[in-house]
């Protein structure tokens, strides 16, 4: 890693705070982790739309969308994930900086990494949604068809077939979208929000 001696962290005159005081709410990251096909895009742009709705702004970095730009010098090597999700939490950093409501969607499957990101923010400014759709129905949604491929050996290193997911022990929020509709789902989002006084 090339880090010069010669640089200086640049402070703003406007703090975060401000920031957040002219949006009318907090900001905070909500890190929504879990298996392929669990939810995690679906759920976070539907609270996006929600909040949106309730003149609350938010923005949702994206796992598929992000490797088109930023990370597209990254595969699905356990290094290269780590750096994916590394990437992904300074962006993040910054967009709490500016005082948004964060929401990202990426796979995520290390513990490690995602408690890295965890750290990297304030207290009460990481809320990990763990996505706990079982397996089985993920697969059976198949909706990128990607499990047939990884089963038929075509895809390598896939997440809950032959690469690890490591589940949170202590997600902030747990949902099933196997056990409930979308709008439940997206309910528990914002009524979380809601009642930790991220809204204002
Ligand atoms: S990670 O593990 O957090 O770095 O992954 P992420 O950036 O979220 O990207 C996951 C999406 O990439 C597609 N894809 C794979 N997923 C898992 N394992 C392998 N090997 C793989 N190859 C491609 C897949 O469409 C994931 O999309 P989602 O939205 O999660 O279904």
């Amino acid at each position: 890693m090339i880090k010069s001696d010669h640089i200086t962290w640049q402070t703003s005159q406007v703090s975060k705070q401000e920031r957040q005081q002219l949006a009318g709410h907090q900001s905070a990251v909500l890190w929504f982790t879990g298996l392929s096909g669990s939810g995690k895009s679906t759920i976070a742009n539907a609270v996006e739309k929600a909040l949106y709705d309730q003149g609350v702004g938010s923005y949702v970095l994206d796992g598929d969308n992000m490797r088109f730009g930023l990370n597209k010098n990254l595969g699905f090597s356990a290094a290269d994930r780590t750096e994916n999700i590394r990437r992904i939490g300074e962006v993040a950093k910054l967009f709490v900086d500016a005082g948004t409501l964060t929401l990202t969607a990426f796979i995520s499957p290390y513990r490690a990494d995602r408690d890295q990101v965890r750290a990297l923010l304030a207290d009460r400014e990481f809320i990990e949604v763990f996505v706990d759709t079982p397996l089985a129905v993920c697969e059976q949604r198949d909706v990128k068809q990607l499990y047939a491929k990884a089963r038929r050996g075509e895809i390598t290193g896939f997440t809950g077939i032959d690469a690890p997911y490591e589940v949170p022990n202590n997600p902030e929020i747990t949902i099933d979208t196997s056990a409930q509709p979308l709008e439940v789902s997206v309910n528990q989002v914002l009524v979380y929000l809601q009642n930790h006084g991220y809204l204002g």
